[in-house]
């Protein structure tokens, strides 16, 4: 097992939380979470750093904005990328890998990529250089959902995911490729599908082609221009750690290229991004 319970209970049980507790996390749990931050790495060719912070939760405190998408959130983690060429999609699977780790310590989590205010990050962070924060997460103990976070659920239908007919395909864009007809991969790909998303669009559109398993991103058009880089990646590097962390599970060995782009017509908006190469 790649964590010490079932990948697969701990991606169903992850889901994005906005109401926390407020409780602070134990010394030794947090040193827990810096050593797991130091071990991660990816398939893609750029190192992301993380940073575990405290906010000052009391009145009149350096509270971290979050246009109140957040509640009682007292740690963050911030992700930092340099630009690089697949700097934001080796983002996406690390801090995706380190979610589901914490989700096993029931610390809760969500992706923040556009509802925080970057300023006030760097200047919790204190640092000079203002750093390209892509996304953070808030990190704590929590309570049951409110109904500001249900009304918040239910305007990107969070609880649903597409069907595999919409997402996976066999040889071409035109086949559909089915959980029998994937075999073993049936569950790398079940992986991917109940994947987190930018706004839940989950842009991630898979063709199996000569055992191969291409990766595509059908972009949602203009949903990037309001962030000044493209979000979307961010969810194909997620799509990346659920396939792999199951395919590891699974004993299905393999690598990532990056370079290895199958010679397909391609449906409207959607690019070539990584493939997996099975061994
Ligand atoms: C890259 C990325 C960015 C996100 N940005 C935000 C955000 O800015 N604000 C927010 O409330 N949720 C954000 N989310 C959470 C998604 O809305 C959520 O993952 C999706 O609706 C599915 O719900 P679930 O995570 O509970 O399964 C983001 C998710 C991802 C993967």
């Amino acid at each position: 097992m790649v964590f010490r319970e079932p990948l697969e209970e701990i991606i169903r049980r992850r889901y994005s939380v906005r109401t926390y507790n407020g409780k602070p996390i134990q010394k030794q749990v947090q040193e827990e979470i810096v050593e797991y931050i130091k071990s991660l790495s990816s398939p893609f060719p750029a190192k992301p750093s993380f940073k575990l912070i405290e906010t000052d939760l009391s009145e009149g405190g350096a509270r971290l904005g979050t246009y109140g998408m957040i509640k009682n959130a007292s740690y963050y983690i911030v992700s930092q990328v340099t630009d690089e060429p697949y700097a934001i999609e080796a983002l996406g699977y690390e801090l995706e890998k380190l979610i589901l780790f914490l989700t096993t310590l029931n610390l809760g989590t969500c992706w923040l990529g556009g509802t925080f205010k970057r300023s006030e990050i760097w200047r919790a962070l204190g640092e000079s250089e203002r750093a390209f924060i892509p996304a953070i997460t808030p990190v704590g103990y929590y309570e049951r959902k409110d109904l500001r976070e249900n009304l918040i659920r239910g305007l990107v239908r969070a609880d649903s995911r597409k069907p595999w007919e919409t997402l996976f395909f066999d040889g071409d864009f035109r086949a559909l490729l089915t959980p029998e007809k994937a075999g073993h991969y049936a569950f790398p790909l079940e992986m991917v599908r109940l994947g987190p998303s930018a706004s839940n669009k989950q842009p991630w559109r898979l063709v199996r082609e000569s055992g191969r398993y291409h990766f595509f991103e059908q972009k949602t058009p203009r949903y990037s221009d309001m962030f000044n880089f493209d979000m979307q990646s961010i969810d194909m590097g997620i799509a990346a750690c659920h396939f792999h962390l199951a395919a590891m599970e699974k004993g299905l060995g393999g690598k990532f290229e990056l370079d290895a782009a199958p010679q397909l017509a391609l449906p409207e908006n959607t690019v070539y991004k990584f493939s997996w190469i099975p061994d």
